[in-house]
C-alpha cells in the first residue's frame, strides 16, 4: 500500500513541552523496592539506589516524575516516609494489599530524582486526608525554615526547600476502588478548597485536579464538568488516565487505540472550553495526561488476589507486564496522539517507570533491561523538539471492531529551527506501506537519523534471558530533492530526524 503524508506547515499545533515526556513512580509492587532502590545490589550507590536503573532512566529521557501514587497515595501519610529510617512505621497499603516499609520517602526519592535529572510532581492524599495535611506537606517542603515543619525537614538533613512546582490534588477520586472515593461535587469542592489553601502558602504552584480515570467511566464528562465548575479558577491542569490492551486477540482494534486517546483528549478539551466560558476566565486549564500506557489489566484482574491480611507481602511482583513489539508500536502511536495535541496536553506521565507496567525491568541482585516500549518513548522524547506540526495522511483504511474504520497510518511532525522530525506508525497487520512525504516546509535537507521498530514476530519481547531480543533498527530512507520516501513494515513505528 501507499501513503502520502503532507506536512501542514502553516498549522503549527503548539510547543512540544518537555513535560509531555513525564513518568510515574508509585509505591507499588517492586517499583521502588528492588526496582529503583536495592542496597546490596552490585551497582547500588551509597544511598542504596541502583546505578544501572539510574542510567536507563536517564537514557529514557523522562521530565517530571509523578510520585508516590496512584492508588497508593490515597492512604499515604507522608510523615511516615521522613525522619530516621529506623523509626519509620511499617504500614498496610490498602490499595495493593502489601506492607509498606517506608524505607524510601520524600527525601530519598528527591535524591534519586537529582541523579536521574527529573523534576518531582507530588501527589497529596485527598482520599483519607484533606486540607490540613496538604498544607503540612507544603510547609514541610516549601518553607525555608523557622516553623515547626520546615525545621523538621532541616533536621532531617535537607536545608533548602524542595523545589516542587507541580502538585496533584489526589488520585482517581472518581473511581469506586479509590480509598476515600467521592462523588464529583464532593471532590470538586474539596479540591477547590485544598487548592485555595495551598495557594495561600504559595500562589505559584501548578495544581492538577483529578479528571476521569478512564474515558469509559460511567461518570466521564459529567465528572469533569462538575469538578471544573468548583475548581476552574483554582487549578492549572485537569488529569486524564488511559490504559490500553489487546483483548481476545483483536490486534487490529488494539493498534487503533490512539483513536480513543484522540477522542478522549478532544472531548476533555471541549469541556474545558465550556468551563472556561462559564467561569469567565481568560486562561485555559491544560490537560495533564498523567497516567497512560499499555496495561494488561484484564490479566491482572483475573489473577488471584492477595487476601490474607496476616501475610501481606513487602514488594511483591505485581503488574509486571512483559511488552511485545505490538505493544511498543501502540505506545508509539499514543505518543503521536499526545504530540498531535500538544496545544491542549501540556503535561503527561507514562505509567509507570520500573517493573510495574514499565519500560525498564530489573531482577533483584541481577540485570536491568529495556522493554520494547522503552524505544519509542526514548526516541520521541529525544527527537520531538520545538513545535508540533500536523500531518495530513492519505492512506488506505483498516476496519476494526472497536473503533470502526481507521487510517492505516498515523503520523506527526515536529520542527525546531533547522531540524525536524517525523514520527509514524503502520497499523496494518500484514501489509507494508510505502510512505512519501515532501519535507520542503520543514526546511530540512538531509536525514540525520532514522529508526524503525518492527519484527516478523509482533509478539517478540525482551526478557531477563534475552534482554536485547528486540531493539530498533536503522530505517532505510531516500531523499530526492525535498521528497522523502521510506517503507513502513507491517505493525511498525518509525522516527526520522532531519536537518
Ligand atoms: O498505574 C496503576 C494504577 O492505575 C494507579 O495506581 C492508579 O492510579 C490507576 O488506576
Amino acid at each position: 500500500a501507499q501513503a502520502n503524508l503532507s506536512i501542514q506547515a502553516d498549522a503549527g499545533i503548539g510547543p512540544v513541552r518537555r513535560r509531555l515526556f513525564g513518568g510515574f513512580v508509585e509505591h507499588l509492587g517492586r517499583h521502588v523496592y528492588t526496582g529503583i532502590y536495592e542496597p546490596g545490589h552490585p551497582t547500588a550507590d551509597a544511598d542504596g539506589f541502583r546505578a544501572d536503573v539510574i542510567d536507563l532512566v536517564r537514557e529514557l529521557g523522562v521530565s517530571a516524575i509523578r510520585y508516590p501514587g496512584g492508588n497508593f497515595v490515597s492512604g499515604y501519610r507522608w510523615e511516615d516516609g521522613v525522619g530516621p529510617r529506623e523509626e519509620r512505621p511499617r504500614r498496610l497499603d490498602l490499595a495493593w494489599h502489601s506492607i509498606e516499609t517506608n524505607e524510601v520517602g520524600l527525601h530519598e526519592f528527591s535524591t534519586w530524582l537529582e541523579h536521574v535529572g527529573s523534576e518531582l510532581m507530588l501527589a497529596v492524599n485527598l482520599g483519607t486526608r484533606g486540607v490540613q495535611e496538604a498544607l503540612d506537606l507544603l510547609e514541610y517542603c516549601r518553607i525555608r525554615g523557622g516553623t515547626e515543619l520546615s525545621e523538621a525537614r532541616r533536621a532531617h538533613g535537607r536545608d533548602e526547600p524542595f523545589d516542587i512546582r507541580m502538585w496533584c490534588l489526589g488520585n482517581e477520586m472518581d473511581g469506586p476502588w479509590q480509598l476515600g472515593h467521592r462523588d464529583a461535587d464532593s471532590y470538586g469542592e474539596l479540591a477547590a478548597r485544598t487548592a485555595r489553601a495551598m495557594r495561600q502558602v504559595d500562589p505559584d504552584l501548578e495544581l492538577v485536579v483529578c479528571g476521569s480515570s478512564a474515558r469509559s467511566m460511567p461518570t466521564f464528562g459529567a465528572w469533569e464538568r462538575t469538578v471544573l465548575r468548583h475548581a476552574y479558577d483554582e487549578v492549572d491542569y485537569i488529569s486524564c488516565h488511559a490504559y490500553y490492551e489487546e483483548v481476545d486477540g483483536d490486534a487490529a482494534s488494539f493498534l487503533a487505540s490512539a483513536v480513543d486517546m484522540d477522542a478522549f483528549i478532544e472531548e476533555v478539551a471541549q469541556i474545558v472550553d465550556e468551563a472556561r466560558e462559564a467561569a469567565g476566565s481568560d486562561r485555559t486549564v491544560g490537560i495533564s495526561f498523567d497516567e497512560w500506557n499499555v496495561w494488561y489489566m484484564r490479566r491482572f484482574m483475573s489473577q488471584e488476589k492477595i487476601t490474607d491480611i496476616e501475610h501481606w507481602p513487602v514488594a511483591p511482583r505485581l503488574l509486571e507486564d512483559r511488552y511485545s513489539v505490538l505493544d511498543a508500536v501502540v505506545l508509539g502511536s499514543l505518543l503521536i496522539s499526545l504530540v498531535r495535541h500538544a496545544d491542549r496536553v501540556t503535561s503527561a506521565s507514562l505509567a509507570q517507570l520500573v517493573n510495574v507496567i514499565a519500560p525498564i525491568m530489573t531482577e533483584p541482585g541481577g540485570l536491568a533491561w529495556r522493554q520494547t516500549t522503552f524505544f519509542p518513548f526514548a526516541l520521541t522524547s529525544r527527537l520531538a523538539q520545538g513545535e508540533a506540526v500536523d500531518v495530513a495522511v492519505e492512506c488506505p483504511s483498516i476496519s476494526t471492531e472497536r473503533h470502526g474504520d481507521v487510517p492505516a497510518v498515523t503520523a506527526v511532525a515536529t520542527r525546531d529551527g533547522d531540524s525536524a522530525a517525523i514520527f509514524a506508525v503502520n497499523r496494518a497487520l500484514d501489509e507494508s506501506v510505502e510512505v512519501t512525504v515532501d519535507v520542503a516546509s520543514l526546511g530540512a535537507s538531509r536525514v540525520s537519523e532514522a529508526h524503525v521498530l518492527s519484527d516478523p514476530d509482533m509478539y517478540a519481547a525482551n526478557s531477563l534471558e534475552e534482554p536485547e531480543r528486540v531493539t530498533p533498527r536503522r530505517l532505510e530512507t531516500r531523499l530526492d530533492g525535498s521528497v522523502l520516501t521510506f517503507t513502513l513494515p507491517p505493525v511498525s513505528w518509525v522516527a526520522v530526524s532531519l536537518e
